[in-house]
């Protein structure tokens, strides 16, 4: 994997589906000096993604995929990151399962957050689902994106506690803080 020599940044395409807190929490590292990556593009498969407003307030270049012929969509990414000379993809609540071909592409330069303790959880409705088997503790995880589903290896992770009056919204509201603390602290691990 490349590493920053304190000079040139890798250059990153953030990927998302919704509100991308998780994409204004990486800009913000971005552009610290030490931080080793600049997120040069902003991607999605939903024209209204909330999230899509950073690149508008960053001065970041976007583009929307709407993934209805996949196989098409995902050619037309690949042909747009090499174009920018993009070097890593973070997945930053991008709610689509890119393809084994596409992630081949990119093979070892894709990180995905994930909201559980992987591999409890994997797939959606990790909240609920945690919630419903009344586990103790939930979390979020930094992982390599493989062809199995939530499957690569694991960068980071924290526990959350589960208190008995939580709710998905409680929940998903304080794993999300512990997200925007280890999604930096892994691209810091990985690459510095
Ligand atoms: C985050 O909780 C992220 O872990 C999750 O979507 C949310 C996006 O929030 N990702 C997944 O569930 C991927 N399977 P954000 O748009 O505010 O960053």
């Amino acid at each position: 994997m490349v590493k920053f020599n304190g000079l040139k940044k890798i250059k990153t395409a953030v990927f998302i589906s919704g509100k991308g807190s998780n994409l204004k929490n990486l800009i913000k590292f971005s552009k610290q000096k030490n931080f080793p990556i600049s997120i040069d593009l902003i991607i999605s498969n939903n024209a209204k993604a909330k999230g899509l407003i950073y690149a508008n307030n960053f001065k970041i270049k976007k583009k929307v995929f709407n993934f209805s012929n996949k196989i098409i969509s995902e050619k037309k990414i690949l042909s747009l990151l090499f174009k920018n000379k993009i070097e890593l993809i973070c997945l930053a609540g991008f709610m689509k399962i890119l393809s084994k071909s596409f992630i081949q592409e990119f093979n070892g330069r894709i990180l995905n957050i994930h909201p559980s303790l992987l591999p409890k959880y994997k797939g959606l409705n990790t909240h609920a689902r945690a919630l419903e088997n009344r586990e103790k503790y939930s979390g979020c995880t930094v992982h390599l994106v493989n062809s199995k589903l939530d499957s690569g290896k694991i960068i980071l992770q924290n526990k959350v506690k589960i208190y008995k009056n939580d709710s998905v919204k409680t929940l998903s509201k304080r794993i999300l803080k512990q997200e925007h603390k280890i999604y930096p602290e892994a691209i810091i691990k990985l690459f510095s």
